[in-house]
């Protein structure tokens, strides 16, 4: 399946828009996403762990302790609020430029993967997740939302 670069772009270019907003636009909802994110990260144990759609970092605050997390994001303006956030916690993670439809990583390459209010947007979710289904393990699990 190709990937469609316009909607790909459309994305990117609504995610840049909105990323000096994004924290704050979510702050109500963040309130119930909270708990249930911390749950969710409770039930990653495998070490070498892919999140996808990173945002702003939002799940940082939840990362288990000794993971080696790498976490990508299509919007270099969400990346950035991530990396300050990375910054802030001190949380040890691989932060880099991408797009889950056509990931840059080898077949097998993570234990266990995760995405949280991505797939909501990610051009198509489909691909995306064929990606994940390639470059994580067979025994490993992809945790969604
Ligand atoms: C609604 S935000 C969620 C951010 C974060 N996961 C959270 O829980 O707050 C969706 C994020 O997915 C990213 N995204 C959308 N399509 C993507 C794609 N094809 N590949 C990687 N990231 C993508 C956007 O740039 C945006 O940062």
């Amino acid at each position: 399946m190709a990937i469609n670069t316009n909607a790909t772009e459309r994305t990117r270019a609504r995610y840049e828009r909105i990323a000096p907003l994004y924290d704050c636009i979510e702050t109500l909802a963040e309130r119930r996403h909270r708990l249930w994110r911390k749950r969710l990260w409770s039930l990653v144990e495998d070490p070498r762990v892919l999140e996808v759609g990173v945002g702003t970092g939002k799940n940082m605050s939840y990362y288990p302790e000794g993971m080696e997390i790498t976490a990508i994001d299509l919007t270099p303006g969400m990346l950035e609020r991530a990396r300050k956030r990375a910054k802030a916690l001190n949380v040890s993670v691989d932060l880099r430029l991408g797009d889950v439809q056509a990931l840059d990583f080898l077949d097998n390459r993570f234990d266990d993967a995760v995405a949280t209010f991505v797939f909501c947007s990610a051009p198509d979710p489909l691909l995306g997740l064929q990606e994940l289904e390639r470059v994580v393990k067979p025994e490993g699990d992809t945790y969604e939302r």
